[in-house]
């Protein structure tokens, strides 16, 4: 057993491939209803962890709660300490560009951020997170076999959701950033420094352009395609 401050779990309870939603429910939906003997194997401070197979491939999910901190804990802690090498984030997203529409699919190529995470690496510039390429590719493949209306590019992390800067969607904008969500950044930076992989596929919640939300039950569906997409990608990759 090893217990690190945030999970206790036999140091191989966890496949190669960790899928990491926000909410804790998502994952215990994850494993009801899409994996096969699934276990709970982490449950500290509520954040579920689950491992069962899919197609025959071990696979985990478990969340990472809101905000780079603390997906900075959980993807640490998986790299570094239970034989985890990939972790793939699937959330939320604000889109901040028209042609990015609610329910569509953004796959993160580079996840641009306004947080300080990057500083613990004392870096003489700025450190530019990227997704895994072949998790990327593997996505994209898997999005075009599921039809799904997706894009690839750039994404922001940002530190907030309630921001008093009420320009600042714009200037991102300007730069081709699609869409704004809270943990990508922090994933990407620490895959990086652990030498392991990550990718974050996002569904659009909300559009920032237009005003438009999805509803509880327009949300489901879209997470369904995207934790298709990323379940199969996990299968292709291990
Ligand atoms: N901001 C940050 N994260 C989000 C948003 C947002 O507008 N929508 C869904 N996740």
């Amino acid at each position: 057993m090893i217990t690190t401050p945030h999970i206790n779990a036999e140091k191989d309870a966890f496949g190669k491939t960790v899928l990491m939603p926000g909410d804790p429910l998502r994952s215990k939906f994850i494993a009801e209803n899409y994996l096969e003997n699934a276990k709970l194997v982490n449950n500290i401070r509520g954040i579920q962890g689950y491992t069962g197979t899919y197609k025959g491939t071990k696979i985990s999910v478990m969340a990472s709660g809101m905000g780079m901190p603390t997906i900075g804990i959980y993807s640490y802690e998986l790299f570094n300490f239970f034989n985890v090498e990939n972790i793939m984030r699937i959330g939320s997203t604000g889109s901040i560009q028209e042609k990015v529409k609610v329910r569509d699919i953004v796959i993160g190529m580079g996840a641009c951020t306004n947080s300080n995470y990057a500083s613990q690496y004392q870096l003489t510039g700025t450190f530019a997170p990227i997704a895994s390429y072949p998790l990327m590719r593997e996505a994209i493949a898997q999005a075009e076999k599921a039809d799904a209306s997706y894009h690839v590019g750039n994404i922001l992390s940002s530190d907030t959701f309630y921001s008093d800067n009420k320009t600042e969607n714009e200037s991102w904008k300007k730069m081709g950033v699609l869409c704004i969500e809270m943990e990508a950044a922090a994933l990407y930076m620490n895959a990086a420094r652990c030498g392991k992989n990550a990718l974050a596929i996002l569904t659009v919640s909300d559009s920032l352009v237009t005003g438009e939300e999805t509803t509880a039950e327009e949300r489901q569906n879209s997470f369904t395609q995207m934790m298709e997409i990323a379940l199969n990608t996990a299968v292709a990759v291990d």
